[in-house]
């Protein structure tokens, strides 16, 4: 028998820390998953410089990024570019009761898929360049946890500046910040001025090992104590 491959596994999530609450996922059915792809791919194919990506990120990697989120109390997580969600049903698996779970995304069209198949996601439409700004408005003054799956490498110099920035600028004291890292892209200049603005906004930074089951093979970059 051939083991289905990884993206498409089934499953229906449900939280440890919210008691006989499943969290809705998009990718609870072989359709539902089907539907996820179909819209990643026409908004990949439609607006290739923003999406950036081909396929959504695998669970493994998910599971990895969401590792930051608190278990605990009732704290506040951001996720930017989260797509068609792929990165938000580990967060929400983590996330306590009380806890609040924001997912900033640029292009309307995921907008929607996430509003029709993540009701529980507290989603807004807009840029991660406005993120201090787009919390204000929704009455957030501090984060615990920041999760990015955006396309760094598409982006110019200073749009990755302002982004971090305004990263630090939300986080917490004690907050972390995650993102992802594509492991064959590690060596080119780009990855590694991205590392280095990574250095200079965080006290501590740490690349986890590659998740090789994921399209295309990626790490996680771990960062705490944003330096203000
Ligand atoms: C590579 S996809 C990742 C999607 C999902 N998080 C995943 O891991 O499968 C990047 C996402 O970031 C969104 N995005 C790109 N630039 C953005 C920005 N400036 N602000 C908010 N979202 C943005 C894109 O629309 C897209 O949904």
């Amino acid at each position: 028998m051939t083991t289905p491959p990884q993206h498409f596994e089934q499953r229906t999530e449900t939280s440890p820390s919210q008691p006989g609450c499943s969290v809705t996922s998009t990718r609870t059915t072989a359709g539902s998953l089907l539907e996820e792809y179909r819209t990643f791919v026409a908004r990949a194919w439609r607006d290739p410089a923003t999406v950036g990506a081909v396929i959504p990120s695998s669970p493994v990697l998910a599971r990895e990024i969401a590792s930051i989120v608190p278990t605990a109390g009732s704290p506040v997580v951001v996720e930017l570019g989260p797509g068609t969600g792929a990165l938000s049903s580990a967060v929400a698996e983590r996330l306590p009761a009380g806890g609040r779970h924001i997912a900033l995304e640029l292009d309307p069209g995921m907008v929607e898929h996430l509003r029709t198949n993540m009701p529980q996601l507290e989603v807004i439409e807009g840029d991660a360049t406005d993120l201090g700004r787009i919390l204000r408005e929704a009455g957030v003054e501090s984060v615990d946890a920041v999760v990015s799956g955006l396309p760094w490498s598409l982006f110019p110099g200073e749009s990755q500046g302002r982004i971090l920035s305004e990263v630090g600028g939300v986080l917490a004291p004690g907050g972390a910040f995650t993102t992802i890292a594509y492991a064959l892209a590690l060596g080119s200049t780009g990855a590694r001025l991205f590392r280095r603005r990574l250095e200079r906004g965080f006290d501590e930074v740490v690349m986890t090992r590659t998740v090789w089951r994921n399209m295309p093979p990626a790490r996680t970059y771990i960062c705490r104590r944003p330096v203000s």
